[in-house]
């Protein structure tokens, strides 16, 4: 059996008004994060290794994070019970039976603006922030200093962690290269959204390299 890629993974303390918040993705060495259609899952894009990796990083988390596009396509997701999971969607527009939701349903939160709450009322619980958008920096302030989130795990898609890493709440991003090429123009990223200005460009720190097989596990640290 491979040795796990990551032994005991430390992180520093949260700061006061958010989560440590760490994004885990893999994508093809030309940076794309599907092998299909955006709105098809993405089982086939990391080795076992990865999907075991994957594990582990989440059992470092007291919360996971994800965009709605990423559980529309992956409509069987789900994850330990004990981790809070929190989906984030503008519109409500979720199905509400898949196992996200299902499964230790006290745990499953949305994470949305007044009008999607609107949508899932008495249906899901909805950590609101914001009115017509969703105020993401809200809503991580309420995960931290409401319910005591230290460590937050997010796992794309790339728009989601696309509005992220433009707020600067990113801490560390983890990231697995698989050996592929996918190509497209419109083809989802690690991470998409709107391109920022040459002189605001985000620095980050490599903390390690690991690779195992034809596969490269990458973690690096924002610098500020
Ligand atoms: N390779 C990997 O590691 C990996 C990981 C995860 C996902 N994926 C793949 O990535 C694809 C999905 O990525 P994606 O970029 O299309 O979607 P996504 O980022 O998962 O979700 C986008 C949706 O999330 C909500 N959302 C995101 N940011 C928001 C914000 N700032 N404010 C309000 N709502 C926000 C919106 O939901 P509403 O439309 O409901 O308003 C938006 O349409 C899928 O194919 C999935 O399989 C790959």
């Amino acid at each position: 059996m491979t040795e796990p890629v990551y032994g005991h993974l430390e992180f520093p303390a949260a700061p006061a008004e958010r989560p440590y918040a760490y994004i885990n993705m893999v994508t093809t060495i030309d940076g794309k994060s599907v092998t299909g259609m955006r709105t098809e899952d993405v089982q086939d894009l990391g080795s076992s290794l990865d999907h075991a990796t994957m594990r582990t990083i989440e059992a470092t988390a007291d919360a996971v994070l994800i965009g709605a596009g990423s559980l529309r396509a992956t409509a069987k997701l789900q994850y330990a019970p004990r981790l809070a999971r929190f989906v984030v969607s503008r519109s409500g527009d979720l199905d509400l039976s898949s196992p996200f939701f299902v499964k230790s349903p006290e745990n499953a939160w949305v994470v949305t603006a007044r009008a999607g709450a609107k949508r899932l009322e008495g249906r899901a619980h909805c950590l609101v922030a914001g009115e017509a958008d969703v105020d993401l920096t809200e809503a991580l302030r309420r995960m931290r200093v409401e319910m005591g989130i230290g460590r937050l795990l997010i796992e794309g898609g790339s728009e989601l962690n696309a509005s992220l890493l433009a707020l600067d709440v990113v801490d560390e991003l983890f990231l697995t290269l698989a050996p592929l090429v996918k190509l497209g123009r419109t083809t989802p990223t690690y991470a998409d959204g709107e391109a920022l200005s040459r002189g605001a460009l985000l620095g980050f720190g490599l903390l390690s390299s690991i690779s195992v097989g034809d596969e490269v596990f990458l973690r690096y640290k924002r610098l500020r």
